[in-house]
Order: structure tokens, then sequence, then C-alpha cells
């Protein structure tokens, strides 16, 4: 496997590349190269505005048909798009010309395009999300206030069985999903910028709350990683894993940042303190802070891991929302549906 330096610099060079696409075109600047297994640039491309080839297109038609695929990675400024727009989806051309492995910088916000990497690590691909978080961020800025993509979001996930439990009736609940949907969730943390708990959660799960690979490695560099942050007046154990998270040390924190009023949304709002822009944050935490969160209507996005058990019994991924009645329900559109093994991941957004 290649190492954070590896693909920091790969990272480095496509944005690089990006650069040279028109700044104030409809689509977003994006650049791309291909690395082999010793970290060296052998394809590269960049999007000359729309109309023109992506990216990952660009630089797999500078690539050598020679190479063997499997053993390249493609490292791309943003998130392979999902949709046929002028072009073909990159999704496709990736996973026909049989790359490995898929590293991006910036999840794609879009509509319709989103939902690339999680289409492409469903199909068996190694994707990898969130390096050079901030400056792969900085380059898409301007495109998103262009056209109105809000990238500070809150993310409400949680792992539930088919009938939405969260653990069984005595509270056995690792794990309620397999081992293809926990890696998922690793992919999602390293593309957030800060990670919700609570003090509770802490307690039951003492969550390390990184976002590592399938050996235990990190998936991302330390300041890549997202910053733990703790919701709740209880006192947390200094010996819990998530002080020793690397995040913190690399922004000069002891421990992690805990929020202890209960005015939800003012307090999300204060995570914007922690990063240069609006935050993605992703919650993980139990039902009752999650529960919290969605009858304030606070989170912009639900990601739902479903694992094909029935539990029944008493502990409900959601609790009261204050829905009287049918029409008041909280509406919310499917934006992807992936397998996972025996599981699914479902992304919904909020209707306005
Ligand atoms: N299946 C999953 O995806 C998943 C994910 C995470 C956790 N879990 C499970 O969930 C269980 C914990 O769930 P839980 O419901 O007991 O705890 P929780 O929802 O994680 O946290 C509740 C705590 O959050 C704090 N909090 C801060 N603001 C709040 C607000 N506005 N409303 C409610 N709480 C607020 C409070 O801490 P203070 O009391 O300190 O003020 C409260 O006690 C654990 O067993 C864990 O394994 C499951």
């Amino acid at each position: 496997m290649l190492s954070h330096t590896q693909l920091s610099s790969a990272m480095q060079r496509a944005i690089t590349l990006a650069q040279r696409g028109p700044s104030d075109d409809i689509n977003p600047q994006v650049g791309c190269v291909i690395i082999d297994g010793a970290g060296s640039i052998v394809a590269e491309g960049y999007h000359a505005g729309s109309g023109s080839d992506h990216a990952e297109v660009a630089a797999l038609k500078n690539l050598d048909p020679q190479l063997n695929p499997v053993a390249l990675t493609a490292v791309v400024t943003l998130e392979p798009c999902n949709h046929t727009g002028t072009t073909p989806p990159c999704v496709v051309a990736l996973h026909t010309s049989g790359i490995g492995t898929i590293v991006y910088g910036q999840p794609d916000l879009g509509q319709h395009s989103s939902g690339g990497a999680t289409e492409l690590f469903a199909r068996g691909h190694r994707v990898v999300g969130g390096v050079e978080s901030e400056a792969t961020a900085r380059l898409l800025r301007g495109w998103h206030q262009r056209t109105e993509q809000t990238r500070g979001r809150v993310i409400a996930k949680w792992a539930q069985s088919l009938d939405g439990r969260l653990a069984a009736a005595d509270g056995s609940s690792q794990w309620i999903t397999g081992a293809k949907a926990r890696r998922h969730v690793h992919l999602q943390r390293a593309l957030a910028d800060i990670v919700v708990t609570t003090s509770a959660t802490v307690a039951a799960d003492n969550p390390a709350l990184t976002a590592r690979d399938e050996h235990g490695d990190l998936l991302v560099a330390p300041q890549d990683q997202p910053l733990p942050v703790i919701f709740g007046t209880s006192d947390v154990d200094n010996n819990a894993a998530i002080h020793q998270h690397p995040a913190l040390a690399w922004r000069g924190f002891d421990r992690a940042p805990q929020f202890s009023g209960r005015d939800l949304g003012s307090q999300l709002t204060a995570l914007a303190e922690y990063v240069d822009g609006a935050p993605r944050v992703l919650l993980e935490a139990g039902p009752r802070f999650t529960t919290a969160v969605l009858a304030e209507q606070l989170a912009n996005e639900l990601l739902i891991y479903t694992a094909p058990l029935l539990l029944g019994g008493p502990h409900q991924a959601v609790g009261e929302l204050g829905v009287p009645t049918l029409t008041d329900a909280h509406k919310l559109t499917f934006s992807s549906i992936h397998r996972l093994e025996a599981d699914t991941v479902s992304t919904l957004r909020k209707d306005h």
C-alpha cells in the first residue's frame, strides 16, 4: 500500500493539473494522476471545461495499456462522477479500466452526480476519500459557491437491523452489519471534517473514531482525519480512546473538545470554528442524541446501514420525533442505495 506521503504528493500534483482548467466554468476544476505501486506517476489528466473529457478519462487515455491496472492507483481531486451528463460516468470508465485503487479529495455534492465512490467501493475497488482535504476543498470553493452547493453538512449515521433496531433485546449490537459496511463507515469518517459523538456512546463503546483501513492502520494522514468532538455534560474518562485520536495532537488539542450545552442548533453551528469554511459533520451517536438532532431537523443527510436481520424489541434507532400524523412526516429523498455484501447503505437527503 502507498504511504500517506505518496498519496498527498500525488494529490498535490492533481491539484496543480486541475488549475489548468477554466476557473469559471459550469464544471469544477478537476485533476487526476495515475500512480504505480512505487508512487511514480504513469499518467495524468485534467478537465478542460464543460463538454471535454473528465480528468479521470483524460488520464486513462494517457495510460500505457501494458501496465497491470490492478496495481495502479487513480488519485483525483473530486469524487468520480456517477451520472451521464455531456460525457459518460467516470465510475464506469474507472471500473472498466480495472484500476485497483481510487483515491479522491472531496466528495461530489451534486444531486445527480454524487455516490460515485460508494459505487466503486461496492464494485470491489479499494477507495480512499478525504486526502489533502483542505487543499482540495479550497480548489472547489468557487465552484461550490457558483453552484450553490453547501459543503457544510450534518450527516446522521447509524447501523440498524431491517426493522430499525440498533441492538437485540439484551443490548448486544456488535456487529449488526458486516465487514464491508463497517469499512465503508471508515471511508465516510475520512471525508468528514468533524465526527461528533456523545458522552454516553464514549462510555458505552469507547470508540476511537479514527478512519482506519482493513488492517487497522490510519486510512488517511492525521491532518486529514476528522476532528472528534463530544456532546454531553457527563465527564469523559481521561483514558478514553477518543482522546488519543491523532487529529487532536495535529491540531494542538490535548483531549477531544466537549460541548455541554443543550442548544443543538447553535452548538452544531459553533463547530465551524474548527475548520476553514463550513464543516462536514458526521454524527456517530446513539438513539437519544440522533433522535434529538432529527426532531430538530438539523441533519441535512442520513447515512443508514441496514443489515438483513429482524431484532424486534425496545432498541429502536429513532425515537419520538413529534410527528402526530402522516402529513407531518419528515420528508426525505433517497440519493443512493448500494449493496455492501449482505447489507445496504442508503443515503437520504432532506427535502426542502
Ligand atoms: N448502531 C449505531 O450506529 C450506533 C452508533 C453509536 C452508538 N450506538 C449505541 O448507542 C448507545 C448509546 O445510545 P444512547 O441513546 O444511550 O446515547 P447517545 O444518544 O449516544 O447520547 C446521549 C447523550 O448525548 C448527550 N446529549 C447532548 N445533547 C443532547 C440532546 N440535545 N439530546 C439528547 N442527548 C444529548 C447527553 O449526554 P449527557 O447526559 O452527558 O449530558 C445524553 O446523555 C450505545 O450503546 C452505543 O453502542 C449505536
